[in-house]
């Protein structure tokens, strides 16, 4: 029997209408359009305004619109897992509130945490459990409301982040297409250059932690793209080295959008022209877990059954890695 490979076969993606720019960010912290483009690659992002919004309802519409390019309901998705660091709340997980909001009564699932990296995470665990062959559809989110923890104080890290969500629907195939390989790493020590201080049992949410502002993204900016570059590059050369791939067999480059210059050396190292890879950093800016299923989402109808495409990020933790995909069906 021939193996059975976790295939893509559908793409969501939801991003909020408000679009913070540079030129309201200089309105708001010492800062400017010049030094953010030059530095991140960033124009603009999106911010999910309004009260009682979270990262479900970004990811809901994401979801809603995979199933229905599909034509399935969401009755039939047996998992949903949701790689998010900014979950509605502490628990339950993000994934049963999507699923509850959608009418998923048949699915379980359950969050993954791993910042940057979580969509890749996600979508190597989704994918072991297709090719287990106990479960025909689940779904992978990558999704975050990073305006809910971001320091709008703080000019090192207020103009990176934003808000948005992707999904992609794994199903099972015997054709080769899908999830074929995957890179994966994590160093714990890189907890103390991305974090955030308090919230969770080490330092719960006081009087005091409020005060000192510790609910919020902490970045030392400087190691983390030193980090990033070597992390994220060594990850996805590693990936091509074991299976005999050259920049030539490659048709796009997936990468994190956390900065274009991390895009630039990794694209490099793998002798990628600029045109193979996907950017939307300008207009997104780092949606964190949302980045990559954002990019397929843009660029689902230049993707063509049979392309290997390479999927790429690094992020807090330190998590990183590179999975290789063979995308498995045209969308027209
Ligand atoms: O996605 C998760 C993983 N995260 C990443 O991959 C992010 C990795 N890090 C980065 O992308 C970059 O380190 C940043 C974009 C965060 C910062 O860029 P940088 O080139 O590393 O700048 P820097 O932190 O070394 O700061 C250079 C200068 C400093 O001024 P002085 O000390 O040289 O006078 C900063 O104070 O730029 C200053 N600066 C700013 N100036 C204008 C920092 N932020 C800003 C700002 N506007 N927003």
């Amino acid at each position: 029997m021939p193996a059975i490979t976790a295939a893509i076969t559908s793409v969501g993606g939801y991003v909020p209408e408000y679009r913070l720019t540079n030129a309201i960010l200089e309105t708001m912290v010492d800062t400017n359009d010049e030094w953010i483009k030059s530095r991140t690659g960033i124009d603009e992002r999106r911010i999910l305004k309004g009260e009682g919004l979270a990262t479900s309802d970004m990811a809901v519409p994401a979801v809603l619109e995979l199933c229905q390019k599909r034509g399935i309901s969401p009755l039939e998705i047996d998992c949903l897992i949701c790689g998010t660091v900014t979950p509605d709340m502490i628990f339950p997980a993000t994934a049963n509130i999507i699923c509850d909001k959608i009418g998923a009564v048949n699915a379980w699932g359950f969050d993954l945490s791993a910042a940057c990296s979580g969509f890749l995470y996600s979508l190597t665990t989704g994918a072991a459990l297709i090719e287990s062959g106990r479960y025909k559809k689940v779904v992978v989110v990558g999704a975050d409301k990073m305006s809910a923890i971001v320091d709008y104080t703080d000019r090192s890290t207020c103009i990176i982040f934003g808000d948005g969500a992707g999904a992609v629907l794994l199903e099972p195939s015997t054709d080769e297409n899908g999830v074929l390989d995957s890179v994966l790493k994590s160093d714990g020590s890189g907890k103390n250059y991305l974090h955030m201080k308090a919230g969770g049992s080490l330092k719960p949410a006081s009087a005091e932690t409020i005060a000192a502002k510790e609910h919020y993204i902490f970045q030392d900016g400087q190691p983390v793209f030193k980090a990033a570059v070597k992390g994220m590059a060594d990850a996805a050369y590693e990936l091509m080295q074991r299976n005999n791939l050259t920049g030539d067999d490659i048709v796009w480059l997936v990468p994190h959008q956390a900065n274009k210059r991390i895009i630039d050396a990794t694209a490099k190292r793998m002798d990628l022209p600029s045109e193979k890879v996907m950017l939307n950093i300008q207009k997104f800016g780092n949606t964190t877990a949302g980045t990559i299923p954002l990019c397929l989402w843009e660029w689902e109808k230049q993707l063509h059954k049979g392309d290997k495409i390479v999927l790429a990020a690094f992020g807090g933790g330190f998590t990183w890695g590179a999975t290789l995909v063979q995308w498995a069906y045209d969308s027209e």
